[in-house]
């Protein structure tokens, strides 16, 4: 078994980002791996993808404090070892999963504290090596934000997924962008919902990059979203399914 695998999912709304993250992290942690999956989008997304169900808690409430300043610190003694082992939960195949909560009616407001700690769990795994024998995948929220404001400073790979529109496209090329400077050693076109050659040449053309891995639209992806079941159970030979397998193998050797 090779290296660690550290990505960050991205892309538009709507592209396919917890379907990947989602499937990939059960598949990454089918490979013997110890495997973190960390969700940092705001509305409901990976826990479903990963077989977890809806969850909506904020995780990290309990693992921060005010300073003097009022600013949500993280607890003294809680860095990403201890915020991992304590406050994540477990999913299916071992996963790990942490996420900073989902926004409820009120917004944003009620779960700044999780979301905070979540900011600063991140960095501190980025840097501690603590953690440095999980991969680790991100789920980020849609658009170019948590690229731009680096709420993935553990990757090293970014999957662009990007479906066949054009808005799709503007957004990863927008990201692709962010993450060339941010840094990342692999960034890799994801191209999903694929119908016809001509969607992939559309988005390989437009973004100028050869597609790592091609999805094609699968309508078991839909019908597991409905079941509010992870595609790995619910469809486990459909071919989205090993499109995301073949992606992981490959990751191994980057
Ligand atoms: N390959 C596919 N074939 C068919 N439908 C798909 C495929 N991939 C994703 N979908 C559908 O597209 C929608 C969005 O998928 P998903 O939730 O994975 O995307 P997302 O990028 O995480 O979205 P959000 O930005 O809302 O978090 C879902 O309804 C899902 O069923
Ligand atoms: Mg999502």
């Amino acid at each position: 078994m090779g290296e660690v695998i550290r990505v960050a999912v991205v892309g538009k709304g709507g592209s396919g980002k917890s379907t990947v993250a989602g499937t990939l992290s059960r598949l990454v942690a089918r490979q013997g791996r110890k495997t973190l999956a960390l969700d940092s989008d705001p509305m409901p997304g990976l826990a479903l993808s990963l077989g977890l169900g809806h969850i909506t808690e904020p995780m990290l409430t309990a693992a921060v404090e005010k300073d003097l300043n009022g600013r949500w610190q993280l607890k003294k003694g809680i860095g990403g070892a201890r915020a991992v082992s304590q406050f994540s939960i477990e999913g299916p195949d071992g996963v790990r999963f942490l996420q900073f909560g989902k926004a409820d009616e009120l917004g944003l407001g009620t779960m700044f504290a999780s979301v905070s700690g979540f900011g600063q769990v991140v960095h501190r795994i980025a840097e501690d090596g603590v953690l440095s024998d999980w991969s680790i995948i991100g789920d980020l929220s849609a658009g170019t934000r948590q690229t731009a404001y680096d709420w993935a400073p553990y990757a090293d790979t970014y999957l662009v997924v990007v479906e066949p529109t054009w808005k799709s496209v503007l957004t990863g090329r927008r990201i692709v962008r962010l993450a060339e400077q941010r840094g990342a050693e692999h960034i890799h076109l994801i191209a999903n919902k694929i119908e016809s050659n001509g969607d992939l040449d559309v988005i390989e053309e437009r973004m100028d990059l050869a597609a790592r891995c091609v999805i094609s639209r699968d309508p078991m992806v839909t019908t597991a979203d409905a079941a509010g079941v992870a595609l790995i159970d619910h469809a486990p030979e459909s071919s989205a399914v090993a499109s995301i397998a073949s992606l992981a193998e490959g990751l191994e050797g980057d």
